[in-house]
């Protein structure tokens, strides 16, 4: 079967190679994939030297079919058309997946691309959005809404009965309203900082806001939750004690019981990804720059059944 490495040294980057189909025990599964994406986390992953030493195969999301499944799996059966996550190397015709891995079953009501461009990004919007514990009718700004976490936050606010505010840049305003926000400023025209309005809660989706400029705009016991995970930011969540304004930070966890409770809003129409555009194996480049430029809209999906 053919998957897709990683070389950070080459000049090529990434290389198309050939590798036997994975075997699978009575506890697991092997699906054949359709779809993939190449995400923000796939990118630090690589950046960071954080593949497989030996067999440095990227990716994470999928979306593919069911062609054989152990004795012992008795939610999955062969021909079941299944989404999930697993944190590496997904980028393969064939993947073995465990029991114990994040997979549903794909609703007929959304393609193989859409389904591989859900896991990741609405798994971390919800993530934080629990951080920020987010009631009807509060008031919420989501910096940075056009990228994979942020057009999941705004569905998901939307479907909780916020109010929302969201910043993006000029290129993105329409898709940001569209997607559920009621007031978008531009960063090329208005400096968060600021924004004529108090705030409930702050969510920075991009991880690119300061925390005072931040927290000027929220109510005096409002939130900022951001997924940006740096030393100041962990040193100020620690700090929290000391200030009416708390900050909630973190690395996003991603649960069986979180992805069954999201796949529930996909069947009923009320997540669906936005999809930039889709590139075949041969133009990983394409792909990566994209996605390492850190301003991807929404998602960027790879189709490695070609
Ligand atoms: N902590 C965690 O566990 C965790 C989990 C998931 C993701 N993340 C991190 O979260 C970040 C976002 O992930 P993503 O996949 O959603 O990224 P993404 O799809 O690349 O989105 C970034 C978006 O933000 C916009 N943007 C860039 N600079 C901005 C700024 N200064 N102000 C407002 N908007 C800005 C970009 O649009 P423009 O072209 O308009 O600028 C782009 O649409 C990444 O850094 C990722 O590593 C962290």
């Amino acid at each position: 079967m053919k998957a897709i490495t990683y070389n950070k040294k080459s000049k090529k980057k990434f290389d198309i190679i050939e590798l036997p189909k994975p075997k699978a025990s009575e506890k697991q599964m092997i699906v054949k994939v359709v779809k993939s994406t190449l995400n923000s986390g796939d990118v630090v992953r690589m950046k960071m030297g954080l593949l497989d030493r030996k067999l440095p195969v990227t990716g994470s999301e999928f979306s593919g079919t069911v062609i054989y499944a152990g004795s012992e799996i008795s939610n999955f059966k062969v021909g079941d058309d299944v989404y999930g996550y697993k944190p590496k190397s997904v980028h393969a015709e064939f993947i073995r997946v465990n029991n114990s891995d994040l997979l549903c079953r794909k609703p007929s009501n959304i393609s193989h691309c859409e389904a591989a461009a859900l896991p990741n990004g609405m798994l971390s919007a919800l993530y934080f959005l629990k951080k920020a514990k987010i009631s009807r009718g509060q008031k919420v700004l989501i910096n940075g809404a056009s990228g994979s976490v942020g057009t999941y936050m705004l569905q998901m606010l939307k479907y909780l009965g916020a109010e929302i505010h969201a910043v993006c840049g000029s290129q993105n305003v329409a898709m940001v309203k569209d997607l559920g926000a009621e007031v978008v400023f531009d960063y090329n025209q208005v400096n968060l900082k600021n924004l004529p309005h108090s705030y409930d809660v702050v969510l920075d989706a991009v991880g690119k806001a300061s925390i005072s400029d931040m927290a000027n705009i929220l109510m005096p016991h409002g939130r900022i939750v951001t997924v940006a995970f740096t030393f100041g930011i962990i040193w100020r969540q620690l700090l929290n004690v000391f200030y009416a304004k708390k900050l909630y930070a973190g690395i996003a966890k991603y649960t069986k019981e979180d992805f069954k409770s999201l796949n529930m809003l996909v069947e009923n129409d009320l997540i669906k990804p936005f999809i930039q555009a889709e590139f075949d194996k041969q133009q990983m480049n394409e792909a990566f720059n994209i996605v390492s430029s850190g301003r991807k809209r929404g998602n960027i999906v790879l189709n490695l059944a070609s």
